[in-house]
């Protein structure tokens, strides 16, 4: 498949800049979480308990279950949703999203989970080509007057050099193939590929054999060795909506690509099937392995019946990521419906839970964890202007402390400043609220109205 070399992006990691001090869970070789390690301060059991459901999952014995990480804000759920996917490997997807998140008025709520799933699950795909690689040693492109228009020349063929450390061969090539030679301004010296069979050229850089003026920073690489024509291994790590999207915009190629132009908002069921049959079998075959990557759903509660039966039926299906959800509510109405049950969920999601549960910090784990991301960001913070910072961890939440960090240290870099100071944390905190304090101001606004 050609198609699949044009979109190489890999996994996305999204919107976790908070915790990007997080390396992992910090476990030793027993499982067991040492204090502070990994960027993770504390909350031992938890951890721990995500060390376990990690191997459960390495040896496939998570099947059918979901996580739930239950615990008051702040008190770590999102980090170590985010620490769970990092000890699955490196490359392996993270998904965010809110319960909330999921309705809108475009697309169907089951639509946008498939998706996010979906984006979960990474394919690294490997794919042997024949492919033509050298230093130019002679380049001579042929060009005639374009059959569209005769006052425009275009490459028409060309004959090339390409030289390795074992031999020299000439090779004549059609208009498509000079054509992107010129593009990329291949000139003698260059190190190219082109594939043998879709003409696709690539620069892989400069030769270090090569003698140029050329004082721009180009990739110098050594000449290659072997035969110029040769087998070359490729791997592309893509999600299953990567390639959703890739089959889509191919069936899409008739009618509706000419009137729409743009993107389907959604992708047809039938794609989705060619796909997975098409991954399926390229597992089977070696060329290519899964990687379930984590979908983390924040607040769960907030789905409704119909979203959580979606979530829970997809469990059942071997194409799903490790789903971990998180709540800080107990006893709560299922959303859509008159009834109370645990975290708001139905009997059979409540079936498949393994969960966590976290506590809340004290005030020395919260200097710990402020700390942390003071060295994260890369800033200088003094004794007194984190004693503060803990005071309001302590006080109001975890999150806002963080948050108000991360302000003060960009202000203080903004104009040059070597260290945060106590000032420098009043300042901010007195500008910005915490979630009590604007609901209480919104409250005052609301009363004031009904008056
Ligand atoms: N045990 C911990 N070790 C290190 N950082 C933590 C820990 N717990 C929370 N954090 C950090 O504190 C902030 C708030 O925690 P978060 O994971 O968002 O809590 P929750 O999801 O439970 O509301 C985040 O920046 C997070 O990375
Ligand atoms: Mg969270």
């Amino acid at each position: 498949m050609v198609e699949i070399e044009e979109l190489s992006e890999g996994p996305r990691m999204e919107r976790i800049g908070a915790h990007s001090h997080i390396k992992g869970l910090g476990l030793d070789e027993d499982g067991k979480a040492k204090k502070i390690a990994d960027g993770l301060v504390s909350q031992i059991k938890a951890r721990e308990a995500a060390g376990l459901v990690v191997l459960m999952a390495k040896e496939g014995k998570l099947s059918g279950k979901a996580v739930l990480l239950a615990g008051p804000p702040g008190t770590g759920k999102t980090a170590i949703a985010v620490a769970m996917a990092r000890e699955l490997g490196e490359g392996v997807p993270f998904i965010q999203l809110s319960g909330s998140e999921i309705y809108s008025a475009e697309r169907k709520k089951t639509e946008v989970l498939m998706e996010a799933m979906r984006k979960a699950i990474g394919v690294k795909i490997r794919e042997l080509r024949n492919v033509y690689e050298g230093e130019v040693k002679e380049l001579d492109i042929k060009t005639g007057s374009s059959p569209y228009n005769p006052f425009v020349k275009v490459p028409q063929e060309a004959v090339i050099t390409l030289k390795t450390t074992e031999e020299e061969k000439r090779i004549r090539i059609g208009p498509n193939v000079a054509k992107q030679l010129m593009e990329y301004g291949v000139t003698e010296g260059d190190v190219i590929m082109i594939d043998s069979k879709d003409g696709r050229v690539s620069k892989v850089g400069k030769s270090s054999e090569s003698f140029s003026y050329d004082l721009e920073a180009e990739q110098v690489v050594p000449r290659p060795n072997g035969p110029v024509l040769k087998e070359k291994e490729f791997v592309y790590v893509l999600t299953l909506d990567d390639l959703d999207r890739m089959v889509a915009k191919r069936r899409g190629e008739g009618i509706f690509s000419l009137f729409l132009g743009a993107e389907e908002k959604e992708i047809d069921p039938e794609a989705r099937a060619a796909v997975d049959q098409q991954v399926k079998e390229w597992v089977e075959k070696g060329r290519a392995e899964m990687i379930p990557g984590v979908m983390f759903i924040d607040d769960v509660h907030l789905m409704d019946i119909e979203a959580l039966s979606f979530i829970s039926r997809a469990m059942e299906s071997e194409l799903v990521p490790i789903i971990v959800m998180a709540t800080n509510r107990g006893i709560t109405k299922i959303r859509g419906t008159e009834i109370e049950s645990p975290f708001g969920m139905p009997l059979d999601l409540l079936d498949r839970l393994v969960i966590i549960t976290t506590d809340k910090y004290g005030e020395e784990e919260v200097k710990d964890i402020l700390k942390i991301r003071a060295k994260e960001e890369e800033m200088n913070i003094d004794n007194e202007a984190l004693a503060l910072l803990t005071k309001l961890g302590a006080e109001k939440s975890l999150r806002y402390s963080v948050q108000i960090l991360g302000i003060a240290g960009a202000k203080a870099r903004s104009k040059n400043k070597e260290k945060v100071i106590k000032k420098d944390i009043e300042e901010v905190a007195t500008r910005f609220s915490d979630v009590r304090e604007a609901v209480n101001h919104l409250k005052k606004y609301e009363e004031e109205l009904l008056k």
